[in-house]
């Protein structure tokens, strides 16, 4: 080895003696040149290079065109921003079905990420009447709704017109159980709203925990998801009201042993488990005290004095007026709620707020307005008051002007012929009670 090791070093010393002088390298390129070249035009190379290059380009040049033009492109970005055409068609809640596909087709020019962010939300007890036109502005706008509904009071058809939308998904569930669903916002409206069917089943709508389980399991869910979470509470919270106008600075005067009390305690300790959920868990928290409401798609036969009225009158029966009649209510068209409940929601503050129309009417008033409107030759009926049937009801919405810049539009003798037509339709259509949800 030692041996190999000298003969292989004693090698290296002749062969560097022999190496010729340093040449620069410049001398081999005017001869690489023309090689790669060579190479180049060898095999039809350069056509293959050559047809490639214009492949591509051409891709380049037509591809946006493409997709200007193609509908499904359109379809997936309809939710990235709000449309024109989603902006005009809340002005009438009725359009909107019809026209979410024209919208789409507006929306597709609008680049991304230009406009409001499209939010996902759960409208619970969304196929009843306040909840099915909340549902239609919530799509008209733009965002995904979910509706969850045990349909207890509430209807399929009052949602039907979305059913081919994307955008909208219809959950039959019970909140008294609870769901798992990834949104930003919860409207929690379900709870049967009318005396006839909370006294119809007064545990199913207090212990049952729709006011309360209902509730917790819907605080529970805007926890763990982070969720903003609007609940539906009610003006019966000041119960038989020893102040007037209400202010929501006012406690009520509530019996927690009465035949309504079913539905007034319930809300209240909804009120109560939704304040909880904000001071304790911090989920942002935002509640509605809602004084009656009217409009199209509300229960027939309700036992609310304004369906009430407007169905007899249809039906050519006497209007019933409990009582001497000189009781007093305020009514809101339902679409001014809604534009109330939304304004809420966007809105920093938590309230409550009143929402509902200030207008006072008596139950006789509001017979003769419903007379006018329908049939000037109805007659009236009395029959004995139903207990703890409050005196007085009106709301003070000054916090809500003030702080939500929200008042209510439109009048009853404006609305009340908009629930008319819908309620003469339904009757004289006699389609429903018969099975049909
Ligand atoms: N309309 C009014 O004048 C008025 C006044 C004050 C408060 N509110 C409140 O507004 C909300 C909506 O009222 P509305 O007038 O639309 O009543 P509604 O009866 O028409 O709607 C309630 C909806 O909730 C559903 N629901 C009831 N219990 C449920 C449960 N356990 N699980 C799932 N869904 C359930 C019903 O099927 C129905 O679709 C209610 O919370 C009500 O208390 C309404």
């Amino acid at each position: 080895m030692k041996q190999l090791h000298k003969q292989s070093s004693a090698n290296h010393t002749p062969s560097t003696q022999t190496t010729p002088p340093y040449s620069p390298k410049t001398l081999k390129h005017p001869r690489s040149l023309p090689r790669s070249i060579n190479y180049i035009l060898k095999e039809q190379r350069l056509l293959f290079i050559l047809v490639g290059i214009l492949i591509g380009s051409t891709f380049f040049i037509i591809q946006p065109t493409l997709s200007r033009l193609s509908p499904s492109d359109s379809h997936s970005s309809i939710p990235r921003s709000f449309s024109l055409s989603n902006r005009e068609s809340l002005s009438n809640p009725y359009q909107v079905s019809k026209n979410y596909g024209d919208a789409n087709k507006a929306v597709a020019r609008i680049p991304v990420g230009i406009g409001r962010k499209r939010l996902r939300i759960v409208v619970t007890g969304g196929a009843g009447f306040v909840g099915s036109h909340l549902v239609d502005k919530l799509l008209a706008r733009g965002d995904d709704v979910i509706v969850i509904d045990n349909f207890f009071t509430g209807r399929k058809e009052n949602v039907m017109h979305h059913f081919g939308n994307p955008r909208f998904e219809l959950i039959r569930h019970d909140v008294v159980e609870p769901i798992l669903l990834e949104v930003d916002q919860i409207y929690h409206l379900a709870c049967p709203a009318s005396p006839v069917h909370y006294k119809y089943n007064p545990v199913k709508t207090i212990i049952s925990l729709t006011n309360v389980m209902g509730t917790l399991n819907m605080l529970g869910l805007a926890k763990r998801i982070g969720a903003k979470f609007l609940l539906t509470s009610t003006s019966e919270v000041y119960g038989d009201p020893l102040e007037h106008p209400q202010k929501e600075t006012y406690w009520g005067h509530v019996n927690p042993i009465g035949v309504r009390s079913c539905y007034d305690e319930g809300k209240r300790t909804a009120e109560t488990l939704t304040m909880d959920y904000h001071r304790g868990a911090g989920v942002e928290v935002r509640i509605a005290r809602i004084f009656n409401t009217y409009g199209p798609r509300m229960c027939l036969d309700d036992g609310r004095v304004v369906s009430n009225f407007v169905a007899q009158a249809i039906r050519k029966q006497p209007l019933t007026v409990y009582g001497d009649g000189k009781q007093t209510r305020s009514f809101q068209y339902v679409s001014d709620l809604v534009d109330g409940l939304v304004a809420l929601m966007e809105g920093e503050h938590v309230g409550p707020f009143n929402l509902g129309n200030p207008g006072e009417f008596t139950m006789l008033e509001l017979a003769e307005v419903v007379k006018e409107t329908i049939d000037s030759s109805a007659t009236i009926e009395f029959k004995p008051n139903t207990a703890d049937d409050p005196h007085k009801r009106k709301p003070d919405i000054s916090k809500a002007k003030e702080l939500l810049n929200w008042e209510p539009k439109k009048s009853l003798r404006e609305g009340l012929p908009l629930m008319v037509a819908d309620f003469r339709n339904r009757i004289l259509n006699d389609d429903e009670g018969k099975g049909n949800k």
